[in-house]
């Protein structure tokens, strides 16, 4: 098992990775946990797929009792977060309780912000289960749900005390959500790491075939340059916006597309080879950086073309994300593999090469 420690003062803590680590919890739970109360927080995909299993592991240690969700995008909002504090209630959980996020990013998400809100604060634990929730969402402390008129507008900054991710997991999770959380494992080499990235090279066909020990180690470094930034930039105010790269035409995509049609992944995975031709273009980096992305991503199976909407339609889009400030958007642009840089361009400037 490897384990990688995120540094945030008081509020820092360990990751644990492994094939099986899933056996781990008990252990974690009376560890992380002020007491011996806790809910589990799921949805009902994972609740049919690992209730039983997990129930066994659980047997000394039960909790209070499952929160079962919806599956889907659709339920992360503060309606499905209403019904989840009602529960909490009829299950008398106190400040002292602990809750535990199982599931993707959507469970990670709405969990994290009913810890962050039950009661003012309380402890959780995430048990991501999809390859973009173990390299991505659950650490970071990023909390949220939707509104109709906008993804992630409701939210706030919770740590969880711990992360434990068990690659078993990943068997059953679709073919194409898989390959969805590559593309933000390929965004760490990009932006951070060159040898990252050859390994990635190198070794796709293991990875894509599941071989564990490749998985805990594409995991492990994607979830140490994250952990590094974030300890960091806990909020945002500078260098955590490398971890934007490819997601600034990758949201536009994803709103042009109505969120539908497009994952994320696969937004994010245009994004970045355009980010790359932008970098080319305005002289920040040889082609053959582009060629590389460009190669790379469809080895896996990503999309690589962004789709052919105006470029007007790309710039309206973009001028509404909430990450433009003033005129300019903090665009990430790259010298090379691992070498991304923040440019403040205009949506003119960077829609000028779509
Ligand atoms: N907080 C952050 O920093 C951050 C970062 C990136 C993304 N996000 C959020 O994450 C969410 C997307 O997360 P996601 O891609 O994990 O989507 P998801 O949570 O919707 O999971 C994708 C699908 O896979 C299913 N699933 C999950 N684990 C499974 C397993 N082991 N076996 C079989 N099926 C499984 C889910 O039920 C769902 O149907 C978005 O809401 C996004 O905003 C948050
Ligand atoms: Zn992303």
């Amino acid at each position: 098992m490897k384990t990688i420690r995120v540094s945030l003062g008081p509020r820092s803590y360990p990751i644990t990775i492994g094939k099986g680590a899933i056996r781990s919890l008990p252990g974690g739970l009376k560890k992380f946990f002020p007491s011996d109360r806790y809910v589990i927080l799921t949805n009902r995909t994972i609740a049919r797929l690992y209730r039983p299993r997990i129930r066994r592991i659980l047997k000394t240690t039960k909790p209070l009792g499952w929160i079962v969700i919806p599956d889907g995008e659709r339920h992360k909002n503060p309606k499905t977060v209403a019904g989840i504090y009602e529960r909490l209630v009829q299950l008398k959980a106190d400040r002292k309780t602990g809750l535990v996020a199982l599931g993707g990013g959507v469970v990670g998400d709405i969990g994290g912000f009913v810890a962050a809100t039950w009661l003012r604060g309380i402890p959780y634990i995430q048990v991501p289960t999809t390859l973009l929730a173990q390299v991505d969402s659950s650490v970071g402390g990023k909390t949220g749900v939707d509104l109709s008129s906008g993804k992630n507008l409701v939210g706030a900054f919770h740590q969880p005390v711990w992360v434990l991710i068990d690659t078993n997991f990943l068997r059953t999770v679709p073919r194409r959500e898989f390959l969805c959380g590559l593309s933000e494992v390929v965004k760490y080499g990009i932006i951070r790491d060159e040898s990252f990235f050859r390994f990635l090279e190198k070794n796709i066909g293991k990875i894509l075939n599941l071989d564990h020990n490749a998985l805990i180690h594409i995991i492990g470094r994607s979830l140490k340059i994250k952990a590094d930034i974030v300890s960091r930039d806990e909020r945002e105010s500078g260098l955590r916006s490398l971890l934007n790269f490819g997601h600034t035409l990758g949201h536009a995509i994803e709103t042009l597309s109505g969120y539908r049609r497009i994952h994320h992944g696969e937004a994010v995975s245009r994004g970045m080879v355009y980010s790359a031709v932008v970098s080319y273009e305005r002289g920040l980096c040889p082609m053959g950086v582009v060629d590389r992305i460009y190669n790379l991503l469809r080895k896996i199976g990503l999309p690589v073309r962004w789709p052919d909407y105006s470029k007007k339609a790309y710039a309206r889009v973009m001028a509404a994300d909430k990450k433009a400030v003033g005129e300019k958007i903090r665009y990430i642009g790259i010298r090379g593999i691992g070498r991304s840089v923040v440019l403040p361009l205009t949506v003119e400037e960077i829609t000028r090469y779509l």
